[in-house]
Order: structure tokens, then sequence, then C-alpha cells
């Protein structure tokens, strides 16, 4: 399966496809500025830990040069004002402050905007090859984990949609198919916003991956009876100690593999890591619209208007339940 998530188009606009409308439609959506940059990040057209990075910083480069060929007066403060807008769309993933940063850090030095633009250009497709090989590394390394005829939970989407090519705890997974190994995926469908139907499901089935479905609410029955002997998951942040943020219900599925004796990986680039966040008290966890959980879906609300709704879109797994961290450099344990 080959889809162009984030590219150039041939006017230098950044082009993506809009993952809200996947499984049933593959369409694109055209960005030029930093606001519409931000607003597709917001909306979860182009989503996951790495992927937002890549296109903060090709958005980036995008939004700035829209800015700067209308009126190439007070470049600087047009880039820092671009950065601004695109490196807050969402704060749990640290990989868009991240990717946003090193962009600004690539051009510091340089005050023609010519050089700029050329220095902003190449350094967000560094960052999206980088990723690239960086997932195929973390193929590799959790594969070695990977027996035949394995059973293997993972939750949300952390797979190519969510990274351009490979994903993070889909990496190992499409490495032992590759390998020969003969394994069986099950996919939580991960409420409210369903990415685990809408696109581990896709991408998997697409690729030939043998996967079930399951309702979040099933996992622990999965796991009861035996079904499942790893679970892979991806990260959004993992703070200094190690304490994991990704997609909300990952708390729950950590603990159950706990209780059943199941290896519990946390996949993801050393760019998730953040050295910053001493634990996992540190990281801002985002608050999204109640309207997920309450109106998404359905022609009809399938709560009632006036219900209270908590809808964080992220949880954060303590160390101590994670057996490992499969990165780019190897396995490693905290
Ligand atoms: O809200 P989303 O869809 O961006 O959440 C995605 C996740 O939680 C992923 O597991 C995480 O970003 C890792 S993606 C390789």
């Amino acid at each position: 399966m080959n889809l162009n998530l984030v590219q150039f188009d041939e006017r230098e606009q950044l082009r993506v496809l809009d993952q809200t409308q996947l499984p049933n439609r593959e369409e694109y959506v055209t960005l030029s500025t930093a606001d519409e940059v931000a607003d597709a990040i917001r909306r979860l057209k182009v989503r996951g830990a790495p992927l937002i990075g890549i296109c903060g910083a090709m958005g980036l480069y995008v939004a700035f040069r829209t800015l700067v060929e209308k009126d190439a007066s007070d470049a600087a403060s047009k880039l820092q004002s671009c950065a601004h807008i695109i490196a807050n769309a969402r704060p749990t993933a640290v990989n868009l402050a991240w990717a946003v940063n090193r962009m600004l850090a690539r051009v510091a030095q340089l005050s023609d905007v010519g050089s700029i633009l050329s220095a902003l250009k190449a350094e967000s497709l560094l960052i999206q090859q980088e990723e690239e090989s960086t997932c195929e590394a973390i193929g590799r390394n959790g594969n070695t984990l990977i027996a035949d005829g394995m059973g293997i939970l993972t939750h949300c989407n952390a797979g190519l949609l969510a990274t351009g090519r490979y994903g993070t705890a889909l990496a190992p997974i499409y490495a032992a198919r590759q390998s020969g190994k003969n394994i069986h995926v099950y996919a939580d469908e991960t409420r409210p916003l369903l990415q685990g139907a809408r696109l581990t499901a896709y991408e998997l089935t697409r690729n030939g991956v043998p996967t079930t479905l399951i309702c979040d609410n099933m996992a622990a029955s999965v796991m009861s009876q035996g079904k499942v002997q790893m679970v892979l998951v991806g990260c959004d942040r993992v703070a200094a100690n190690g304490d994991t943020a990704n997609k909300i219900g990952t708390l729950g599925v950590a603990i159950l593999a706990r209780h059943y004796g199941i290896p519990f990986y946390v996949c993801g680039p050393r760019s998730t890591f953040d050295p910053h966040c001493a634990t996992g008290q540190d990281i801002v966890i985002e608050q999204r619209n109640p309207e997920e959980i309450r109106s998404a879906w359905y022609a009809e609300p399938m709560a009632p208007q006036e219900c209270d709704i908590y809808n964080p879109s992220f949880d954060v797994t303590p160390h101590e339940l994670i057996t490992g961290y499969i990165r780019e450099d190897g396995i490693i344990t905290m």
C-alpha cells in the first residue's frame, strides 16, 4: 500500500491525505497557510505523533513561503508567527514542537529569505526521510521479539498512516510478516475517534495482515482466552522516567496485560522521548470536543445533550507497566 500522506504539490503547497475520510474515501486537501496546517492537525486530518511532526515541518516551509512571496519584509517575525501557530496545534505529542524547533534552529543563522526558504524545505524533507528509516529500524528491532504464531494486540493507529511508512507499533508486525512469520493482530477500535477501526484495520487488511477488529471493552476477554501473547502500542510523548502518553485507553490495556502476564511494549522513535518532562505528570493531555463522544459518527446524538462529557485524547501509562521501549537504536528498559 503506497499512499502519499504528506507531500509538496507542483505549486509547493502541502497536499495531505484527509484521514478523517478513511476508510471510505481517499481524499486529499491542500494547505498553504499556518492556520490551515494547524487546523488540519487539530481536526486529525493528519494525525499520529511522527506524522504531525513531518506535517508541521513541511507546513512551516509552505506557510512561510506563502507569506514572504506576498511581502518579504519582516521575515523573521513572520517565521516565528507561523512556527508558533503550527507548534501549538496539539499539545501532547512532542514530535510537533520538536520538528518545528528543529526547523527554526536550522535557519537561526540565516538572514536572506531565499536561503531560509531552501534550508527550510531541505530540513523538512530530511525530517520526513529520517522518520521513514527510523520506523524501518523500529520494525527490525521489534521483529526480534515476535515468534511465529503470536497474537498481537494494538491500540489506536501507530502504523504507516501515523508516520508515512511502516509505522512504529505496526512496523514490527509488517517486518514479521515480511520475514514469513504467521501472526494475528487484534486491533482495538479505539473510541471515540475509531483510529483502530478506521485506520489500523484499514491499513493492516490492505497489506494482507490477518487482523481481527475488537471493541475496546473486549481486550480483557480476548486476553483471558489466551489469544494475545504481546501488546504493541505507539507513543505521543515518553517522559524521562519512561511514563508514556498514548491514545486514551492505552493505560487500561497495559493494566490488563500486566494482569494476564502479557509483555507490553511501547514503540517509538527517539524524537518522541522528551528529556524535559521528568514524569508523566508533566505531560499536557489534550482535551477534545465532547461532541466527539456525544454525536460523532451517527445521524442523531448518542447521549443526552445535558449530559456532562469528559474527553481526554490521551492517557499516561506508568513505566512500571511497560516491559520495554522498541526504538530505532534498540530495545530499552527503564
Ligand atoms: O489522536 P491521534 O490519532 O493523533 O493519536 C495517535 C496515537 O495516539 C498514536 O498511538 C501515537 O501518536 C503514535 S503514532 C506512531
